[in-house]
């Protein structure tokens, strides 16, 4: 299965990326970068080191390095993370040796999607919408060109950042509700809800660790990361959500949610204490037609399999 990776690389987008690299059923034909986990550069370089241990030539191009609109996230990020050892610069992984490539990720996206020999990629997002929001509006066509969009955004429940909204939709609110929007063929949400329900633990990096990959074993150690350093995280039992690499695993085992709805869902933009909320409207009598499928719960079966799979090898 061939997908460009968008993302804000971020420990759980690194996953992502070695998983995607890993898995025999999947291909990666570049990655874009974009404003998100950390300041561009940052998440560029992060980006780099995770393919170069993966051992994959994969293009990367960067892309945004602020909001669509906004100067910046809706809280400062210096201000959001101040108390935070959560987002690292480098990730603990080894310097890149390999360097982004020359031009803008969002001409690229465009002219990778404008070409008819790229309809069967899906795009897959796991950070803010900026790239793709900029890339719709550059080149609108793009809407019918992109056969499938899978992204990592958006609560139907509570969110992350704030009670309502989970970080990449109120990172970037107006891209994420640009992109929700446009009337894209086909858009599968991966939600927190679903992340939530399938968290990992130390005993699943033990089990990564004896895989004996350098791939596992950088895995094994980003998310013994997260499970000290993440909030979500309640000491009586550690566990920590490792959202970004399930919307890799649900391009080769679609059996990874358990429960999903077809809704019609927008963004908010404007609330005071709502912005980036993810809306999921199921009423049967919406004035809107269905635009994304949620999913709502994840098989932690599954999505182990997967990480074993594709970090084993
Ligand atoms: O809310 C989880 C998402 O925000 C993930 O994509 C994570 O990498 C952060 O960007
Ligand atoms: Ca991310």
């Amino acid at each position: 299965m061939r997908f460009v990776l968008d993302c804000d690389t971020g420990s759980d987008d690194a996953i992502a990326i070695l998983a995607g690299v890993g898995h025999p059923g999947l291909e990666p034909a570049a990655v874009t970068t974009v404003n998100g986990n950390v300041a561009l550069e940052h998440v560029t370089d992060n980006t780099l080191r995770a393919l170069d241990l993966a051992g994959a030539g994969v293009p990367v191009y960067a892309g945004a390095a602020r909001p669509l609109i906004r100067p910046d996230l809706p809280i400062p990020r210096d201000v959001l993370n101040k108390d935070s050892a959560f987002q690292q610069h480098g990730l603990g992984l080894p310097e890149a040796v390999s360097a982004v490539r020359e031009g803008h990720a969002v001409p690229f996206l465009v002219d990778f999607f404008m070409d008819a020999a790229n309809a069967d990629a899906t795009l897959v997002a796991t950070g803010p919408l900026t790239n793709i929001a900029l890339a719709l509006a550059l080149e609108p066509r793009l809407a019918e060109r992109i056969p499938r969009l899978v992204l990592m955004g958006g609560a139907h429940g509570n969110g992350n950042v704030t009670a309502a909204a989970e970080f990449n939709f109120w990172a970037d609110p107006e891209a994420a509700e640009a992109v929700l929007s446009t009337g894209l063929p086909e858009v599968v949400i991966v939600p927190l809800d679903a992340t939530h329900s399938a968290p990992l633990t130390g005993p699943d990096c033990d089990e990564l660790e004896q895989l004996g990959t350098p791939a596992a074993a950088a895995a094994a150690a980003l998310i013994r990361h997260r499970l000290e350093h993440d909030q979500a995280s309640p000491s009586h039992e550690p566990s920590t959500p490792v959202h970004d690499p399930m919307c890799l695993a649900y391009l080769v085992r679609p059996d990874l949610f358990t429960a999903t709805v077809r809704a019609h869902v927008s963004v908010e933009t404007a609330g005071a204490r709502t912005l980036g909320q993810l809306l999921v409207d199921t009423r049967p009598w919406r004035p809107e037609p269905a635009n994304a499928t949620v999913a709502l719960q994840a098989s932690g079966t599954v999505y182990r399999a997967f990480l074993r799979e594709a970090l084993g090898s």
